[in-house]
């Protein structure tokens, strides 16, 4: 029987803490059985850390890996001087964000910017409904802002385009779409370059816009923190989707060799979301398989899928559903319909239980009656508490993998790892475990804010950093 609604309840200092309750031995059992479901020991990480420094070396050789290791074609560490004004357009999960940076060329950035609703069927559209509804945002954002731009006769604005899907890059403004992540299925735009689709789009508007260069959010990320502060070697995303980039010696990427160049550096798009799809090291529970069988690409993105925002909600609903059915929650709903709508639960919903500060933990109460339409006793909330607790922490923790890769490889002892994204910059202790995490694979044993490898906020990558990239690559093709 769900309790009545309490009004009053002390305050729990912080999560992790155990219940002040006595549990019955089924939800402590099932607690139990969870918490070891989910558990990443040191050992693990440095075991799955060291797999991922191979994949990286695979990636970048000749025959190729798992991990796609894309040149991104930023071929030097901004200077700070970069100047100018650009255009900036980066297609997230939920909206389409449209900016005019301006580059100080003195380590700083104004930025102007717009933000656009994606239309709900965005994710299985028509290529050209989704090239045309992006170049319509941009005539909009050029109308409102005609007053500041540089509109001459002749000069074209040049725009950085923030695609953060895997492509290859055979140059700074050409990406051929090798396939779709984070849910996305757009016919038509997998195997094509997506520069030139943007670009007749915008021409069709007889937009004066020049898409100069196509980037991806962690190479943004990169170049935009690298620009404020030099300590900056590697870019990540925490978000829908997880992807991490770095600057790489050219002497050091075999399948570079034949072309020759001149540059010292290349930045590196890892795609590391990738990471582990041959199964041989992340230690993947039965609820990691059903998303990964159930997903639209089957088989990819491996590491993406076991951690990151787009899957956290739905991992905890499977779980959710095997409690039920075995009979240790929610055992007197009538209606659990909702609880069996794969993606139903985003990752607000293991955030908002893991931020309840009450005793009586009365905002999962709230949550899951508002979200699944389920009433819940305080045991079973006690149950769910420690469920999100256990998939944030594995999420967080399995994540840094790729940091401590990176860091591997390139030999960095001492450095900033840029962050940005949903999970990075929203979810409940997400950077306390993930520097506790990498404290773990290093073995420093020290305080958060002493750790050499640290990973900072980054700055904006999608907006500065993708006008920093266009600026690189219009001084490059002069
Ligand atoms: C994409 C990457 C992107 C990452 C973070 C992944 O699904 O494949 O290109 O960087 O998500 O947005």
């Amino acid at each position: 029987m769900a309790e009545p609604d309490q009004i009053e309840s002390t305050r729990r200092i912080q999560t992790n803490q155990p219940s002040s309750i006595v549990l019955s031995p089924s939800i402590e059992s099932s607690i139990k059985s969870l918490k070891a479901l989910f558990l990443t020991p040191p050992e693990i990480l440095r075991a799955i850390t060291d797999h991922f420094v191979n994949e990286l070396l695979k990636g970048l050789s000749v025959k190729g890996g798992n991990i796609p290791m894309i040149p991104g074609w930023v071929t030097e560490y901004p200077t700070g001087k970069e100047k100018g004004d650009y255009l900036a357009i980066d297609l997230g999960g939920t909206n389409l964000r449209v900016c005019l940076v301006k580059l100080g060329g003195d380590r700083t950035f104004d930025t102007i910017q717009s933000k656009f609703g994606l239309p709900l069927d965005i994710r299985t559209t028509e290529a050209s409904k989704l090239f045309s509804f992006i170049a319509n945002c941009l005539s909009q954002f050029v109308e409102e802002n005609k007053h500041i731009l540089d509109l001459k006769d002749g000069h074209k604005l040049p725009l950085g385009f923030t695609f953060s899907y895997p492509c290859s890059q055979k140059a700074i403004n050409h990406g051929v779409l090798q396939r779709w992540t984070k849910g996305y299925d757009i016919k038509g735009v997998e195997g094509h370059d997506v520069v030139p689709m943007l670009q007749d789009a915008l021409n069709e508007l007889e937009l004066p816009i020049e898409v100069v260069a196509l980037i991806n959010d962690t190479t943004g990320t990169l170049v935009a923190s690298a620009y404020t502060d030099p300590k900056t070697e590697m870019g990540l995303i925490f978000g829908t989707g997880c992807n991490g980039a770095y600057f790489e010696r050219v002497d050091q990427i075999p399948k570079l060799a034949d072309q020759n160049l001149k540059c010292e550096y290349m930045a590196i798009n890892c795609e590391y979301g990738a990471f582990d799809n041959e199964h041989k090291v992340l230690p993947r529970t039965k609820y990691d398989i059903i998303i990964d069988s159930e997903s639209p690409r089957p088989g990819q993105q491996a590491f993406e899928k076991m951690i990151l925002g787009y899957y956290l909600g739905e991992v905890m609903r499977l779980v959710m559903v095997d409690l039920h059915e075995e009979g240790v929650i929610f055992k007197d709903a009538k209606d659990t319909k909702k609880l069996y709508e794969p993606y139903i639960l985003d990752t607000s919903f293991p955030a908002r239980i893991e931020e309840d500060p009450f005793e009586n933990l009365s905002d999962v109460q709230e949550v899951v009656r508002e979200l699944l339409g389920l009433e819940t006793t305080r045991e079973e909330r006690e149950l769910i508490r420690s469920l999100a607790e256990s998939v944030g922490e594995r999420s967080a923790r399995l994540s840094v993998c790729g940091i401590a890769a990176l860091a591997k490889k390139r030999n960095l002892k001492e450095c900033h790892a840029a962050a940005d994204g949903l999970v990075y910059n929203k979810y409940p202790q997400f950077k306390e475990r993930a520097a506790k995490a990498l404290d773990d694979i290093f073995g420093w044993n020290l305080p958060m804010d002493q750790h050499p490898i640290k990973i900072v906020a980054a700055e904006d990558g999608s907006g500065a950093g993708a006008a920093i990239i266009a600026a690189l690559a219009q001084h490059n093709s002069k």
